[in-house]
Order: C-alpha cells, then structure tokens, then sequence
C-alpha cells in the first residue's frame, strides 16, 4: 500500500489542515499543536465532510458542520451527539521532509 504526499512538512502549520485524497478516501491531514494527525474527511453521524468547518485548533476540537457533532482532534473520539462512533483514523508520518498519508484499511 503506497503513502500518499499531503505537503511539504513547512506547508502545514499548527492549527491547518489539508485534504489529501487516497483513491475513493478523502483523508483530512491536521496539524495540532505540531503534532500530526489524519482522519477520513467523513463524519461519523453521516456522509458530511468536516474538513467544511474551521479547525478550533485552541480547543482541539473538530466540528461538524451540518449538525454540530464535535470530537477529539488527538483520537477522534465523539465528545457530543448526534456522533457515538468514533472518526476513522489514519497513519500519518513526517519522511524526507514531507508529510504522508495513506488508507490502511
Ligand atoms: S453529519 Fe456530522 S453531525 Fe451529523
């Protein structure tokens, strides 16, 4: 399974974001404080991209647009409903001075 390039590792400061696509996946690459983290671009309550939202980057946070369903940016644990599951996580990694990700699944 190939890695997938989200950006140069300078290209993605804390509190960005970038979507990166691996084949049908639309993965969200976020960057937290410096620390890294990749989920699929879907919400977990229904088919919803939550790259559509701001990144609350001071709460570490992730919200979905369409009906306000938050999680945790460092697991993707649901903090409130409509959610109960939790986001799809993905590897993410910092190789030759890029940011990489891929669907293990
Ligand atoms: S689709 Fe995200 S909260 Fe409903």
């Amino acid at each position: 399974m190939n890695w997938i390039r989200v950006c140069a590792e300078h290209e993605l400061a804390p509190g960005e974001t970038r979507v990166v696509w691996d084949g049908d996946t639309p993965i969200l690459v976020l960057n937290y404080d410096g620390l890294l983290f990749a989920y699929e671009d879907r919400c977990s309550h229904e088919d919803y991209e939550l790259s559509a939202a701001p990144f609350d980057a001071a709460e570490g946070v992730l919200e979905c647009l369409l009906h306000s369903a938050k999680f945790d940016v460092t697991s993707g644990r649901p903090l409130c409903p409509p959610a109960y599951a939790p986001l799809v996580k993905f590897p993410v990694k910092v190789e030759d001075g890029a940011i990489w990700t891929r669907d293990d699944r």
